[in-house]
Parts: C-alpha cells; structure tokens; sequence
C-alpha cells in the first residue's frame, strides 16, 4: 500500500511521528512524507525531525509564510503534480492548519483516498482559522480518525456517515508517552535557571490573542501580577514575536523582569519544561491535550476549546482573555485548588498502531 504524508506546520510534526514509524515496522507499507513548508524556521521545523526521529521529507514543497488564500493556494499548485506522479493510495492530513486542507482538497478532487487525524474535534468559533480548516478537511474525508468522543459526536451530528468514523485515540500523546523518559535528560531547567517546580509556563500565538491589542495587553495585565509571584517562562512563536516588536507591547513585556522570553524551544526541552511547571498558560490546542496526560494545570487563555475532554476530566480549565479571571484560577491552581486529572479513554501510546490497522483493513 502506498500512503502519502502531509506535514507544514509544527504541531503536525508530533503527530506525524507514531505514524511513519508505525508504517516503517509493517513490511507491506510505502510510506512518502511530503513537507509543505509552512513552518521553515530551524527551530519551528528542522529541530523537530531530528529529535522525533521523523525521515527527511521526500519532498519540501517550500511555500513559507504567506496570507492564508496564497499559502492555500501554493501549497495546492505546488501539492498536485506530485500526488499526480506518486499515486498514492491514500493522502494521510493530521491536525488542523493551512497545509492539511490545502492537501485533502488536492486529494479528493483527484479522487485519491482522504484520511483526516484528529478529525471531529470543534471550537464553534468560525472565527479561528482552523475551526474552518477541521470543518472542511472533515467534510471530504473517508477515513476520520477521532482523538476523544466528542469527535465522532461532532461528525455524526453533522452527518458524516458512521462507517467513516473511527476512534482511535490520540497520535500526540503516543508522542509524548514514547519521549518522556528522554526529555528527562533535557538540561533546559539548568539552562533557564529554574529551581524545583515554582515557575509557569507561557504560550501565545493564536491572532484572536496577538494581534488584538486590547486582547493583548488584558493577557498582559495578568502576567504582570502573575510573574511578580514566580518566574514566568515564554518561549515566544515567531508571528508573537513579530507583533511584539512592533508595538507597545514588547516594551511592556520587557519591564518585566521575571518573565523569561526565549527562543521557541525544541521538543524535547519544553517537554521537560512542561512536565515540571506549577502551571501553563496557554492558548495552543495541543499543550491542553499534553498537559492532561503530564498532570500539570492548564490555563487555556481562550473562549473556547475543541478539546472538550481535557476540561471535563483533565487539567485543563478554559479561562478567557479576561485579566480578572485568568489572575483568580492562577491562584486557585497554587493554592492548591485543582482536583487530579483522569486518562482520557484510548490515549495510551496506541492511537497510530490503531490506525495504520485500520488503513490497512479498509484498503
Ligand atoms: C500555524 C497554524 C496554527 C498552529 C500554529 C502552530 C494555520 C492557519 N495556523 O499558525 O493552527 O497552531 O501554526 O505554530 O495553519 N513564521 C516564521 N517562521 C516559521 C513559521 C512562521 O517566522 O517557520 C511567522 C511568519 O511571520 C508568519 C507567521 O509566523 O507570517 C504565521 O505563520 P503561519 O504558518 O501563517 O501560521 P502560525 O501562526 O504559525
């Protein structure tokens, strides 16, 4: 069976990886990744493959950053003579970015199979673009491979047929379970100067938190209550760190003096950074789902999650922008006030074995 891979951004990278190593341990599998280079930086891109162990890309599409009809459309014109050349038997999408519908629609209009993981998961806000980028991925594919049970609820309520869908767990966590032993050797804690475990972690990227500068500066107001109470690390993502020198923000943020900015950091060490965090901050999707497993509090800084089981039995509690709110669920979470977190059900290091059994019985 030949299955074609498709990866651009950085959190399809961990997701990607249980899989071509699952393909490689099955002798009856020709298994091609295609890069579609949305994220290109070393540190959002390169650093990943070595770390996870992930073969080089067969092919690098090279699109790079654009807005979102160009790199769309790019990653399409570029996408097309190659699926045309290598015939694949099925194109295998992961997650929710511009490169994984840019790639699935590519696909279904040549008629080759379409497999989505992490399908069926929703925010309801049209307003993320990869709310849109879930819900049309998900409408053409044949294979919808569910993270958590309110993905395939999702899916049948808007009608995808039952035989399409199928629940198989979590291919990020396979991720996390098979490094975590690894990223113990990490000497990131060294590194930032961080002793035991009284420091938090903190994420931004998402443009309803970035680019809005009152959004933006409401985060801000907490942070600086919060970073007065213990060291604040941030590894800053490149549009993040674009917006910030370009606005009064940045000198903000430069004021204060416990909030650690870094680099983005590589795998491996914000794993370990993660695991030994008070708590984390976040408004990325896939830390809410890392730190269930890991134990550790999780303040999603959004209106919404399409994560809902990470709240319902995890650690994760959606806070919103608001700095009133986000400050009182900080001290709630180091006072103390936080129950243990369940296991949601199938994220047990198996979801890409489950898959690629599935591919390979259906195909
Ligand atoms: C993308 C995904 C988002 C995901 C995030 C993880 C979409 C619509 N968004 O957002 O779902 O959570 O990746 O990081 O697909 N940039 C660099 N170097 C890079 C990549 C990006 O400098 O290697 C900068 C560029 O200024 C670029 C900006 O970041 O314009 C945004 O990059 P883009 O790929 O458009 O989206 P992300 O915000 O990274």
């Amino acid at each position: 069976m030949k299955i074609l891979n498709v990866v651009g951004a950085r959190p399809n990278f961990m997701k990607i990886a249980p899989l071509m190593a699952e393909y490689s341990r099955r002798g009856d599998i020709r298994a091609t990744l295609v890069h579609t280079g949305q994220h290109y930086d070393d540190k959002m891109s390169d650093l990943f493959f070595g770390e996870l162990g992930i073969p080089k890309p067969d092919i690098n599409l090279e699109v790079g950053s654009r807005s979102h009809a160009v790199q769309t459309a790019e990653i399409m014109k570029k996408f097309e003579p190659v699926l045309v050349d290598y015939e694949p038997d099925v194109v295998v999408v992961v997650g929710d970015v511009n490169s994984t519908i840019a790639c699935g629609l590519v696909a279904v209009k040549l008629g080759v199979k379409l497999a989505h993981v992490e399908a069926g998961l929703r925010s309801r806000d049209r307003t993320m673009p990869e709310e849109i980028n879930r819900v049309l991925t998900d409408s053409i594919s044949d294979f919808l491979f569910c993270t958590e049970r309110s993905g395939v609820d999702n899916l049948l309520c808007e009608g995808i047929p039952e035989d399409r869908i199928f629940f198989v767990g979590n291919v990020m966590i396979d991720t996390l379970l098979k490094n975590k032993a690894k990223a113990e050797d990490s000497d990131v804690l060294k590194r930032l100067h961080l002793d035991g475990n009284d420091f938090a972690v903190l994420t931004l990227h998402r443009p309803s938190n970035v680019d809005d500068a009152f959004v933006l500066g409401g985060i801000l107001d907490a942070l600086e209550v919060i970073q007065n109470d213990m060291p604040v690390v941030f590894p800053v993502h490149p549009r993040t760190c674009k917006t910030l020198a370009s606005s009064s923000s940045g000198e903000r943020i430069e004021k204060m003096l416990n909030l650690r900015q870094t680099e983005p950091l590589g795998y491996l060490d914000f794993l370990k950074l993660m695991s030994y965090a008070k708590v984390v901050l976040t408004d990325s999707g896939g830390m809410q789902e890392e730190t269930t497993i890991l134990k550790v509090p999780c303040l999603t800084l959004r209106e919404n999650t399409e994560r809902p089981i990470t709240a319902e039995i995890g650690s994760n509690r959606v806070v919103g922008t608001d700095p009133a709110k986000i400050i009182d669920a900080y001290r709630q979470v180091v006072n103390g006030g936080w129950r243990e977190p369940g296991t949601p059900p199938l994220w047990d290091g198996r979801a890409a074995k489950r898959i690629v059994d599935i591919l390979l019985d259906k195909l």
